[in-house]
């Protein structure tokens, strides 16, 4: 992959995530794990070019977060049943990686995918869960978060950014 400058990045930050989906990915040791992201967004905080990551704590990844290297990769199009694997299956109880049918690469970027596109490597700066009463419209804690599982919100500040 080819790191360019972050201004040069082209996409469209809202079909990126919505429908073409992403993949938090996650390494620690002989761990790894990736899980599949729709919600989200691409900004600008505290003079940094941000991530904004929403996962809940019953994910495997949500439990790696904190000994791992993150990085969020969105694939080439064409690896939808990958992605749908990664976005259901848990690596709390399978070897997704190996058997997502995807090529994984291992290197001081983290883990990613010969088939990625893009790679956004950096770091996690705040983790917050989501809470009820900080909700102004409360059919979305319904219609999302019956079961009391309020996805954290994740600002992870982009260090590079890799094409294919
Ligand atoms: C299209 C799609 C988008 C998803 N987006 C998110 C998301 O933004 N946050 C989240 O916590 N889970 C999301 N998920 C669910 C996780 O990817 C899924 O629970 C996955 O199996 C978790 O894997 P893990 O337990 O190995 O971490 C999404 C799933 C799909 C299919």
């Amino acid at each position: 992959m080819k790191k360019i400058n972050i201004k040069e990045a082209k996409f469209n930050p809202f079909t990126l995530l919505s429908d073409d989906w992403g993949l938090i990915t996650v390494c620690s040791g002989d761990q790894e794990n990736a899980m599949t992201i729709s919600w989200g967004g691409f900004g600008h905080l505290w003079n940094q070019d941000v991530l904004y990551l929403f996962v809940r704590p019953q994910r495997h990844t949500y439990a790696m977060l904190d000994e791992s290297v993150v990085a969020v990769t969105f694939l080439e199009p064409g690896h939808r049943k990958a992605l749908g694997y990664l976005g259901s299956a848990s690596g709390a109880s399978e070897d997704k990686i190996s058997q997502c049918g995807l090529h994984a690469i291992r290197d001081e970027k983290g883990l990613y995918f010969e088939e990625s596109a893009f790679l956004f490597t950096g770091e996690i700066l705040y983790r917050e869960s989501l809470k009820e009463d900080a909700f102004l419209d409360p059919s979305l804690v319904k219609t999302f978060y019956e079961k009391g599982d309020f996805s954290e919100l994740i600002v992870f500040s982009v260090k590079e950014v890799h094409v294919k």
